[in-house]
């Protein structure tokens, strides 16, 4: 079976293609980028989409070597995100299944991201699930992915762009604050294998929940009166890393689960992928990392998640497809596990 998935739920539109066996055949992406300074407007990012979306999904078909008539289901992402830009997914999967004679699935991003981890070989994992909006730690319980904390502001990615802007990074500044954290790293560290001194910086840990926008200020003043920016860099990153880490901890202990998952955008960053195999090591917890491609936002794992669900019997009329801005991980049934 065929599965051609749609992902457009923020800055991502991405077309991917996914066989019978679970077999990634394609992973196309376009990323819509904000001119420099300003921040995501819903609806430009809509129009790049939908601009975006027909060259996506010929260069899928193409990369996996199909036409558009070898395509069985098409999957897309129901939510959460951001209304203009979910709608322009939407709009093109339902043309795409009706125009085929084909099934049309909506499917939740979350759980889409959750479920990267069965393509690794991964059970029933914890999942890490950090971007740009979505700072969650989930895992399955009594048949839901359920939340087990999340960020009570802005999400992780999020704070680390806003940061990004104002140290005059480009967007997404994730892979810039990384490179400049690590260049502090190599540069202050006392050569003996002692990591340098952390600035003090508010720890965003309540209970089993998050926050950085408190981090995010702090940071901004220490800007504001010329503290390096590869120490900030390097100071918040390991800040936020040990705070979503200090929770995912307290959340495996709390399910016994034996397996981390890390997924989201900066589960690209190699330092927290670092610090979340020390975590595995001395727990005795299997960590799964995602190769980049499939931990940022694709139409592969939309197309993985629909083929998982298909196959469990999950089916929509096409008046059941609309989409869903807070479609949150815990409403969604998990009938196929
Ligand atoms: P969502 O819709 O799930 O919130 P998103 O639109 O934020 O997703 P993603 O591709 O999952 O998209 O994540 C993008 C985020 O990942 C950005 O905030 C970016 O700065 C961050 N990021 C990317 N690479 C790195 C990195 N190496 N280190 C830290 N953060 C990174
Ligand atoms: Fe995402």
């Amino acid at each position: 079976m065929l599965v051609l998935g749609i992902e457009s739920t923020a800055h991502t539109v991405g077309v991917g293609l996914v066989d019978g066996t679970g077999k990634v055949l394609a992973n196309e992406r376009a990323t819509y980028r904000p001119p420099s300074g300003s921040g995501i407007h819903p609806r430009e990012a809509a129009s790049h989409h939908s601009v975006a979306l027909p060259g996506l999904i010929d260069r899928a078909l193409e990369a996996g070597g199909m036409t558009h008539r070898d395509v069985e289901l098409v999957a897309f992402a129901r939510g959460p995100g951001l209304g203009p830009c979910l709608r322009t997914g939407a709009t093109t999967a339902r043309a795409l299944a009706l125009t085929l004679g084909v099934p049309l699935l909506g499917v939740n991003h979350c759980v889409a991201h959750l479920e990267v981890g069965r393509l690794l070989g991964a059970r029933d994992p914890l999942m890490l699930y950090l971007s740009g909006g979505n700072t969650q730690i989930i895992g399955l319980a009594a048949g839901r992915y359920r939340i087990f904390g999340e960020t009570q502001d802005i999400g992780i990615g999020n704070m680390l762009d806003k940061f990004g802007r104002l140290a005059g990074l480009d967007f997404p500044a994730g892979p810039a604050i990384e490179a400049l954290a690590g260049k502090w790293s190599d540069r202050q560290g006392d050569g003996g294998g002692s990591p340098p001194p952390l600035m003090e910086l508010p720890y965003g840990v309540q209970g089993m929940d998050l926050a950085f926008s408190g981090l995010l200020t702090a940071a901004k003043t220490h800007l504001e009166r010329d503290r390096p920016v590869e120490e900030l860099c390097y100071s918040l990153q390991e800040t936020a890393f040990a705070a979503v880490l200090e929770v995912a901890e307290r959340a495996l202990a709390h399910t016994s689960k034996t397996e981390l998952l890390l997924g989201g955008g900066v589960a690209c960053n190699g330092r927290l992928r670092e610090m979340a195999e020390i975590l595995g090591r001395e727990r005795g917890v299997k960590v799964l990392v995602p190769p980049p491609s499939l931990c940022v936002d694709n139409g592969a794992m939309m197309a993985w998640l629909g083929l998982l669900m298909h196959r469990a019997g999950v089916s929509h009329e096409l008046e059941e497809s609309r989409i869903d801005q807070n479609f949150r991980t815990d409403q969604v049934e998990v009938s196929w596990h």
